[in-house]
């Protein structure tokens, strides 16, 4: 009876299957019903917002999932404009967002990594208000850079880092990255954010080709013991001039074991780990089209409403078939508004809705 399994205390690996292997409709009531209970007496069902920047889409990565991977050559590659930046910044910050997300490919270099430290900089400095007094709250994700990038990005002012692991079972790791891209190297990265003082958020993609139920079990197990904060999955898509397109099974039945499997990972997460903000992404709308308001209904309660500017949004392409490419920032504020308010939650205006397990892992 998965009743029994949902209102365990200790989750074993074999009742994180059972949750994953749910098809009955009843069973799926109680278990968004047992994900939004978890979630009120553990985080409060409030929304927050991340308003997201795609800063720019250079990689020296070779990801054999991703759109932006180096060796696919048919990528406008871009770097925006700190001035764009900085516009869409304020932005976030008079409509109440509360904190934005800078993402981009992972790049090394010294003049990259010194523009985006004056642009963290700056965004704290622009951003204080009555509602703000210490300014957006920064979350950055650029990859695996060293232990000194991070602790110099911290002290300009990012108080969170985003560094998916994309799959906690090392083979599986190592069947979709070049060989020179290291777990070992990944799992040291989330060590140091940790020890810097980051917020520290990983995630999976859920549906990669040879991945079993096991081993997204092991994923949530995998975020329990690295003990995150926070927590992005999203289902695998086919992204076009990738190694791994030719593996995608192009059947509605597929696409719709991979939707429903994503909602129940971020369930059984919301499940297990209690108080970590989880995310609603964008990936879940790509196949459906409510799929991020379901995941709000599945235990989520960030969303990463889109802020890039519109003539680069359509070469921030990762995965085929990227929602929000067409519409502009205002437009994104209203669909996410409107989507929030129709799964009877209430957006956490002007708040940075850090992460409650952070602060329970650190102080108490
Ligand atoms: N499908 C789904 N998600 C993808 N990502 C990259 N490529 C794909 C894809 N084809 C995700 C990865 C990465 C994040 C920025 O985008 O999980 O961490």
């Amino acid at each position: 009876m998965i009743h029994n399994i949902l209102n365990k205390k200790v989750f074993l690996k074999e009742d994180i299957i059972n949750i994953l292997s749910i098809e009955d409709e009843n069973d799926y009531n109680e278990l968004k019903n047992k994900a939004i209970i978890t979630l009120k007496n553990n985080v409060g069902d409030k929304v927050f917002l991340r308003g997201l920047i795609e800063y720019s889409n250079h990689c020296s990565c070779d990801c054999f999932y991703c759109g932006l991977r180096k060796s696919n050559k048919d990528v406008n590659r871009y770097i925006l404009d700190e001035k764009l930046i900085l516009h869409q910044a304020k932005w976030c910050a008079e409509n109440g967002y509360g904190s934005l997300v800078l993402q981009s490919g992972e790049i090394k270099t010294e003049a990259y990594l010194s523009k985006i430290e004056k642009i963290i900089k700056k965004i704290k400095e622009n951003t204080v208000s009555d509602k703000l007094p210490n300014g957006l709250g920064i979350t950055i994700s650029l990859g695996e850079q060293t232990e000194e990038t991070y602790q110099r990005l911290f002290y300009a002012g990012a108080h969170r880092y985003l560094l998916r692991i994309e799959s906690s079972n090392q083979k599986l790791y190592k069947k979709i990255h070049p060989d020179y891209q290291k777990f070992e190297n990944r799992i040291k990265s989330l060590k140091s954010l940790k020890k810097i003082g980051y917020q520290v958020g990983t995630g999976v993609m859920i549906g990669i080709p040879g991945q079993s139920i096991e081993d997204l079990a092991e994923d949530i197990l995998f975020f329990k013991d690295m003990d995150v904060d926070m927590i992005g999955m999203g289902p695998f898509i086919a992204s076009k001039n990738t190694p791994l397109s030719k593996f995608i099974d192009e059947n509605q039945n597929e696409k719709r074991r991979i939707y429903q499997l994503t909602l129940k990972m971020i369930a059984a997460t919301r499940i297990v780990l209690k108080d970590v903000n989880i995310a609603s992404t964008t990936a879940l709308q790509a196949l459906y089209a409510f799929g991020r308001e379901e995941g709000l209904n599945y235990g989520a309660n960030v969303i990463m409403p889109l802020l890039t500017p519109m003539e680069s949004r359509k070469d921030y392409y990762i995965y085929d078939g990227k929602p929000c490419i067409e519409d502009n920032v205002d437009d994104c504020f209203e669909c996410i508004k409107t989507r929030i308010e129709s799964s009877g939650r209430k957006i956490g205006l002007n708040k940075y809705g850090d992460s409650k397990h952070f602060f329970k892992r650190n102080y108490s």
